[in-house]
């Protein structure tokens, strides 16, 4: 009780602090931006010229081509270039410690090469990178984007100079950054045990730092604006994990708390890091028999602090659960026992270690203790962060990666796998059965490729590359073991999903559903039945149980499974488990409280949606559809978009769900894959159904009649109805082009619509169906269209602004757009702009639709 009290007011205290701390002096600018914005997460961003201390030497610019990786388009669609030395000077408290925060996308940026940009970057003394070529570091990481973060020591003049020089050794080098944070923190470092040395410590208090890693172990991507106070990000641990077993990763249960002692700030790392952990697994012979390990590439010569995150979760005893850490082979700590240092279950505690790297590789890894016997052979870990600390000479630069041999030969294999060659672009059309022939062997192709990777990856002798990715997006980390798409070449489950999620006994799931009662059912599908149940004593869960008979389940059960249990985001159903036994194959999710989209248009009974909630929920899925595309390295097509594949949770969050027909799409050069026809009746894009040819414009198509649906509130299609009324996309475009829209939206919301965002919706919706899968958008012109549109639907007078600037005129925008690539012999020109900062966000998403589109995408 006194613990909870102190816990609460030490939370209220802190963050209140913080509050009045970071509007004091956070920094946070959109480098080369006339007017700021607002990224992907919601944070504000402002122009950065004011903070130059001289106008000369740099110039604004904007990036000539949006890369689809991009988190967001602030700050990485506009950069300032630096033709020599300049400098940002920032007033700050001198006391504190600064998180300096530098964002690079090595685009062309007008008529520059961004292989010509070699640069240094000193702040506060100390050299954050030299000689650094952001091309060359994005190459080697797999990356289109860079962020890196340091920390700073104080400074004692009230001023932090952020000083950009162009290297003097490259002809025609030039600097540039597109966004730069510079914000106040708590020191958070402490003396840490120097590893090998027996009570030596390394203090950093003098030095600044370099943040390598910051991992939530076993849990997800968390955004630097739900960090507790410190805007880190928190990244999956998965990417970096070694050898073939991974362990298993688990999270407090819901009626859980996490209790911070009242020595250790909340700050330190977020509830989320704390509450989900991974360990060894059940098997507590095998857990004897591995290390639970995971692989670094860093800098050489350079000494690094290692921060294990601990929060015991399941278990309450002391001795319980007992293991040693290793890092770099070399013992750590012995006999580390969470409970025993923390007290008690759910009460964090973090451990610094420090280590000097002199090769390029740190290994971290747990094994159970053998020298105590412990109630469980197992180890646990919540969270992870690494930071270099700067040399004697206060560098903390290292040379560029070197894109390794093994990389290079791996690009090359994959382009020769996938460019198509030219019987098959010029053929076009293949039959059905010859299409899925060839299908099956592109995707066998790029099982073997992406096997063959992640093995080398995997491959210790490799040794030299930076090849892991180093601060990946949420994004991308998913999408990097996404890709296996193994289900569809072997029948086995990978080890790797059955590890990544839970097994659930028979008798469980039996016992959850009152033995499959039917009263339980709340859905039936072409895979089977569905039934609302609880497992672990009071967890909802929807159980989806394929029907026995049914062939194809299998295959689908199993690619759900591959696909689900290594995606994770906020608008995809999140997979809990599995279960797989007499026969039976079970899926175990999320239980969806408010069901599927559909039963809230029609067929429900339920009250009617208002509009700004459909258009949250469109929002919603086209963020769910957006990462599915883009995402990941490979494009992921859903192929059965409709509203009931579109679930709602009790918070109104939209979630795509079913992913049983997924299939990872084209890459590269590739424009298609060619398949049999699947689907649903009513959303299948005729395109695809013509040719066979499945591109991610197909799930565009469908997602397009959902608009229709959502804004008409009757089905996709309705034989009852005349001729021409029975397809919805059919009526919807006829409608449209007739301008009597009007008649067939749903009389519920009728008059409650913005008429601008009804033009805004529609107008989209139109463009999602139109015939050709190359005149359809892509899912991020959806997503930006559609949150234009709930913009001009809560805010029609601010939105106003923006559409006058031109925003909301798409063939004006384009003609802007193709003189703004056009005329690229003046830097000047796509750097400055006078539309707000909105519109050209839309505008270049525009351009950028169009840019691909004229690839043939
Ligand atoms: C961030 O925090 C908000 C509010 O607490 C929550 O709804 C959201 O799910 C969080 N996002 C992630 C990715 O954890
Ligand atoms: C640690 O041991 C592994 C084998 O277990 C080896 O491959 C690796 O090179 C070692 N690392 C160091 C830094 O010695
Ligand atoms: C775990 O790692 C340590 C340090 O590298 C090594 O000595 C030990 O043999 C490893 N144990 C197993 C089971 O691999
Ligand atoms: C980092 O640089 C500072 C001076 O800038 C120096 O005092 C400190 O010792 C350096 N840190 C290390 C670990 O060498
Ligand atoms: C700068 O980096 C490039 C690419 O990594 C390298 O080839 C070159 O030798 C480096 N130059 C200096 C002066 O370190
Ligand atoms: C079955 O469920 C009840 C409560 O729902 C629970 O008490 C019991 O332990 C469960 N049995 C099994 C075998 O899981
Ligand atoms: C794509 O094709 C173009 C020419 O058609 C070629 O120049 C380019 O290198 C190819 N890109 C990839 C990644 O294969
Ligand atoms: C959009 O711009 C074009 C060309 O400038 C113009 O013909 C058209 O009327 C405009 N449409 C709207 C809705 O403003
Ligand atoms: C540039 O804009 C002018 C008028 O604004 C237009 O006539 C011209 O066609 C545009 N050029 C390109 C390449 O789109
Ligand atoms: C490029 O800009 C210059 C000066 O702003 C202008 O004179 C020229 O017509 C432009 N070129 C094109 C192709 O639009
Ligand atoms: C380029 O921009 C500068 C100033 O921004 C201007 O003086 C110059 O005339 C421009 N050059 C061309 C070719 O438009």
């Amino acid at each position: 009780m006194n613990t909870n009290t102190h816990f609460l007011f030490s939370l209220i205290f802190f963050s209140f602090i913080y509050k009045a701390k970071s509007d004091l002096d956070s920094f946070i600018l959109n480098c080369g931006s006339k007017s700021g914005g607002t990224d992907g997460d919601g944070r504000k961003w402002e122009p950065d010229s004011k903070y130059l201390t001289s106008s000369e030497n740099s110039i604004p610019a904007k990036a000539d081509y949006q890369d689809p990786s991009l988190p967001s388009i602030v700050p990485y669609m506009s950069a300032r270039i630096f033709s020599s030395e300049s400098t940002y000077k920032f007033s700050i408290s001198s006391k504190k410690r600064h998180w300096v925060r530098l964002h690079f996308y090595p685009s062309s940026y007008s008529t520059l090469n961004p292989t010509d940009a070699y640069f240094s970057v000193v702040a506060g003394g100390a050299t954050l990178v030299s000689n650094f070529s952001a091309p060359i570091t994005a190459q080697a990481l797999t990356q289109a984007y860079i962020v890196r973060e340091f920390s700073i020591t104080p400074s004692n003049t009230g001023n932090l100079k952020i000083t950009f020089k162009p290297s003097d050794k490259h002809k025609g080098s030039y600097a540039f950054v597109n966004g730069v944070e510079v914000i106040p923190m708590s020191d958070v470092f402490e003396p840490a045990t120097l590893v090998g040395f027996s009570n030596q410590f390394v203090d950093a208090e003098s030095s600044s730092l370099q943040t390598m890693y910051r991992l939530n172990v076993g849990g997800q991507y968390i955004p630097a604006n739900n960090d507790s106070s410190l805007s880190r990000s928190w990244y999956d641990d998965s990417p970096y994990l070694y050898g073939a077993a991974f362990g298993v990763t688990s999270e407090a249960e819901k009626n859980v708390r996490i209790l911070y002692p009242s020595d250790m700030p909340d700050y330190i790392a977020p509830v989320d890091v704390y509450s989900t952990l991974r360990s060894m697994g059940p098997d507590l012979k095998l857990n004897q028999n591995y290390n639970l390990t995971w692989l670094f590439q860093v800098d050489g010569n350079f000494m690094y602090i290692v921060r294990f995150h601990f929060c015991e979760l399941h278990l309450t005893k002391i001795n319980q659960r007992v293991f040693d850490i290793y890092l770099n082979n070399q013992t750590a700590q012995r006999n580390a026992d969470v409970i025993a240092w923390s007290g008690s279950k759910a009460v964090p505690v973090y451990k610094d270690y420090a280590i000097y790297v002199s090769d390029k590789q740190l290994w971290v890894a747990l094994h159970p203790s053998t020298s105590i016997k412990p109630e469980f052979y197992d180890a646990i870990l919540n969270g992870l962060e690494i930071f270099k600390l700067n040399d004697t000479a206060g560098n903390l630069a290292g040379p560029n990666p070197v894109p390794s041999a093994m990389l290079l030969k791996a690009e090359s294999e994959k382009m020769r796998t996938f460019a198509p060659s030219k019987s098959e672009s010029h053929a076009g059309v293949i039959g059905g059965a010859a299409g899925g022939a060839a299908a099956f062997s592109i995707v066998v192709a790029l099982c073997i490729a992406v096997y063959h990777r992640k093995k080398k990856v995997l491959d210790p002798e490799s040794g030299s590359s930076s090849w892991l990715p180093l601060f990946t997006s949420s994004h991308t980390t998913a999408s990097k073991s996404t890709i296996s798409g193994k289900s569809t070449a072997s029948s086995q489950l990978s080890s790797m999903a059955a590890n990544l999620c839970r097994h659930f006994s028979l008798a469980e799931i039996k016992n959850g559903t009152r033995n499959f009662d039917e009263s339980q059912v709340i859905g039936v599908g072409g895979f089977g039945k569905v039934y609302k149940g609880v497992v672990d004593g009071g967890t909802k869960v929807a159980i989806k149980r394929s029907n026995p008979s049914s062939e194809q389940g299998v295959h689908e059960f199993q690619t759900e499974i591959e696909m689900l249990s290594k995606l994770r985001h906020r608008h995809l159903v999140s997979l809990i488990g599995y279960c797989e036994e007499n026969e039976e194959m079970i899926l175990v999710y999320d239980y969806m409280a408010f069901g599927t989209l559909r039963e809230h248009l029609y067929k429900g009974n339920r009250s009617p949606l208002s509009w700004k909630q459909r258009l949250e929920i469109c929002i919603g899925a086209a963020r769910g559809l957006h990462y599915l595309h883009t995402g990941a390295k490979y494009t992921i097509i859903h192929r059965d978009v409709k509203t009931t594949n579109i679930l709602l949770d009790e918070n109104w969050v939209a979630k795509v769900s079913d992913f049983g027909l997924s299939k990872t799409g084209p890459n590269l050069n590739q424009t298609h894959v060619s398949t049999v026809v699947k689907g649903s009746f009513g959303y299948l894009d005729p395109e695809y159904f013509r040719r066979q040819q499945l591109t991610e414009k197909s799930d565009v198509y469908s997602f397009g009649v959902v608009l229709f649906e959502v804004l008409s509130a009757r089905s996709a299609l309705n034989p009852s109805l005349p001729k021409e009324q029975v397809s919805l996309a059919d009526l919807a475009l006829n409608c449209q082009r007739k301008g009597i829209l009007e008649d067939i939206i749903d009389p519920h919301i009728k008059g409650n619509i913005n008429q601008k965002c009804l033009k805004k919706f529609a107008d989209t919706a139109e463009k999602c169906l139109s015939d050709q899968g190359v005149e359809r958008p892509m899912m991020g012109d959806v997503l930006w269209n559609l949150e234009f549109a709930l913009q001009l639907q809560v805010n029609p007078d601010g939105a106003n602004l923006v559409a006058e600037g031109g925003a909301n005129n798409v063939s004006e925008d384009l003609s802007h757009g193709n003189n703004m690539s056009a005329n690229g012999t003046n830097l000047s020109i796509g750097g400055e702009s006078s539309v707000s900062e909105e519109s050209n966000s839309l505008n270049t998403s525009v351009v950028f639709s169009q840019f691909i589109d004229s690839n043939g995408r």
